[in-house]
């Protein structure tokens, strides 16, 4: 069973400026909830107790966000009571550490940083910036295949080929349905030499080798130490695989996404649904009459 996680948090948010120059990507809000609450709440519905978020320059509000503001309860106990045991609960989720990546100089730089907390245990990755929607959690899809196999494993989805060039991409062979035996794996590729369209989707199971891995992977893609090289020099002595995930990811980091993942989750909640839904209508009516007439 898997129990530690590590959410790296540190990324500069450059995709979705300007609201990520003083507050971090991983605080924009789905409705009410940040995007790292959900992060969050998929590794502790995945059996998860003890996460390492990597955080670094500028995101103090995430540590304030999962810990107990006694100001707020006080005025909370006395008017809203439900409320009041929502923050509570959300101060509990989970143990939560920080630790701050000193430079932003790649992924694997970032997962280097938890080699202590994770010790020679297997731990899950899941990006800070990245919800997933499913029925079983994803990590817990990935925790699932790591109890028969023993060795990572990497959540993957298919993407058009002309989208290749924005992930990691992995090949190997099949061995079931879902899961493939890899053989390769490139960080971004051009289409012309990705291996497949499956891409690396945001959540892993790593092994405690990974370390070892990154500390011999050089800077890769964009002058970076990538996650996805120290996979590949994994694989010289361990077995990865992928699992093409059931669900679906919304990548928050990424403006139009964040807008679609917005007006999804908000038809999905019972208090906003009807009137919502009545408010697309409208505007999509009202957007094809405009664009009739010109
Ligand atoms: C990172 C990983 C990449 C993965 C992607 C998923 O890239 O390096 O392999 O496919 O996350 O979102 P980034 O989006 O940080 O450039």
């Amino acid at each position: 069973m898997i129990k530690k996680a590590v959410i790296p948090a540190a990324g500069l948010g450059t995709r979705f400026l300007p609201a990520t120059k003083a507050q971090p990507k991983e605080m924009l809000p789905i409705i009410d909830t940040p995007t790292i609450q959900y992060v969050v709440q998929e590794a502790v519905d995945s059996g998860i107790e003890d996460i390492l978020i990597i955080t670094g320059k500028g995101k103090r509000a995430i540590e304030d966000h999962f810990d107990r503001n006694f100001e707020l309860e006080e005025r909370l106990q006395e008017k809203e009571e439900a409320m009041y045991w929502e923050m509570r609960k959300l101060s509990e989720m989970a143990n939560i550490y920080f630790i701050r990546q000193k430079e932003i100089i790649g992924l694997g730089d970032a997962i280097y940083y938890a080699r202590q907390h994770t010790g020679n245990e297997p731990f899950a990755v899941l990006l800070g910036d990245t919800i997933m929607d499913s029925v079983i959690p994803v990590t817990q899809q990935l925790s699932d295949i790591y109890a028969q196999y023993h060795s990572s494993v990497i959540a993957v989805e298919t993407v058009p080929a002309d989208k290749v060039n924005r992930y990691g991409i992995v090949g190997g062979k099949s061995i079931s349905d879902s899961i493939l035996q890899l053989d390769q794996l490139i960080e971004k590729p051009s289409i012309e030499s990705a291996p497949s369209n499956l891409a690396i989707a945001g959540r892993y199971i790593l092994t405690p080798e990974i370390f070892k891995a990154i500390e011999e992977t050089p800077k890769g893609k964009n002058n970076e130490l990538q996650l996805t090289d120290a996979m590949l020099n994994l694989l010289k002595t361990e077995n990865i695989y992928s699992h093409t995930i059931e669900g679906k990811r919304y990548d928050i980091g990424n403006k139009l996404d964040f807008l679609k993942t917005t007006v999804e989750f908000a038809l999905r909640r019972k208090e906003f649904a009807d009137p919502f839904y009545q408010f697309l209508q409208e505007i999509v009516a009202s957007h094809q009459a405009n664009s009739d007439k010109n």
